[in-house]
């Protein structure tokens, strides 16, 4: 713990009762920060609270990202329990349907795009104050490459990372003077339980266009998100880092 590189550091985690959003919380607290994990899953929550709780000081808070209501007093909430808050990590994110677009239920499209870019929106605009008082702060947002290259019978998944991309780069250059760092990680597949939401053929469609020809884990997540969260990540905003086993080529 003494050469822990986040020592003191104040985190709010959506999406951390289990994945990516658990795994990065686990590594924050590895390296001392605080955590407040943010879910719409109680169970889980209280769960990942507890098995976190030897490593430091975890709190949660069960909130619907795509409410805004809900965001603003649990953003309320952390920054009372915590003192501030200097890290946000975006993970909390839904697959929606695999169908062609003619097929594409609108309701489904809709709760996509509430979760997956409105709700990040949400956390961006009610935690950035904390870390403009903070003089501080690194935001790392959980896209895919979905966002950048488009994947078949995945329109508004795809459309809603494309969107947070693009909300990445824009909130980036706002911040960029003011120490708060703003990026976002596209990955490609990782092993995790959204995939049991994700039918069997898209899996194998996105694992044949990987030239490592495996999944990725959550501890590669966890390594690409401690660095851009740390004071190391200096020069580097509005940036999208890619971690897809070498699918990516731009
Ligand atoms: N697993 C992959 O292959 C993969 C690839 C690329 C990108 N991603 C993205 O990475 C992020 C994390 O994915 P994961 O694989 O860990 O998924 P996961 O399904 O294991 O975890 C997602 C978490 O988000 C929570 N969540 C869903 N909707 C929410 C809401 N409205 N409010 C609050 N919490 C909510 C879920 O309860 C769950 O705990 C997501 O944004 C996902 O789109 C995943």
């Amino acid at each position: 713990m003494e050469n822990a590189h986040l020592k003191g550091r104040r985190a709010v985690v959506t999406g951390g009762a289990r994945g990516m959003g658990y795994a990065v919380a686990k590594r924050y607290l590895e390296q001392g920060a605080s955590v407040s994990l943010w879910d719409l899953d109680e169970a889980g929550l209280s769960q990942a609270a507890n098995s976190l709780s030897s490593l430091g000081t975890v709190s949660y808070q069960q909130v619907d990202v795509s409410n805004f209501d809900e965001v603003e007093a649990a953003a309320r909430q952390a920054g009372e329990t915590l003192g501030g808050v200097e890290l946000l990590v975006n993970a909390a994110g839904v697959a929606g349907a695999t169908a062609p677009v003619t097929d594409y239920p609108n309701d489904v499209w809709h709760q996509v795009m509430d979760v997956n870019l409105n709700g990040i929106f949400y956390c961006c605009k009610t935690i950035v104050p904390m870390m403009q008082s903070a003089n501080y702060g690194r935001i790392v947002n959980i896209a895919s490459i979905a966002g950048k290259e488009g994947n078949p019978n995945a329109s508004a998944y795809s459309a809603s990372k494309a969107g947070l991309i693009g909300l990445t780069k824009s909130l980036g250059k706002e911040l960029a003077t003011t120490n708060i760092c703003v990026n976002v990680i596209c990955p490609a597949v990782i092993d995790t339980e959204m995939l049991k939401d994700v039918a069997d053929t898209h899996i194998a469609y996105m694992l044949s266009k990987i030239p490592m020809g495996r999944m990725g884990s959550v501890d590669e997540i966890a390594n690409l998100v401690e660095f851009l969260s740390s004071e190391g990540c200096s020069y580097s905003t509005g940036a999208v880092y890619d971690l897809s086993g070498g699918r990516a080529t731009y």
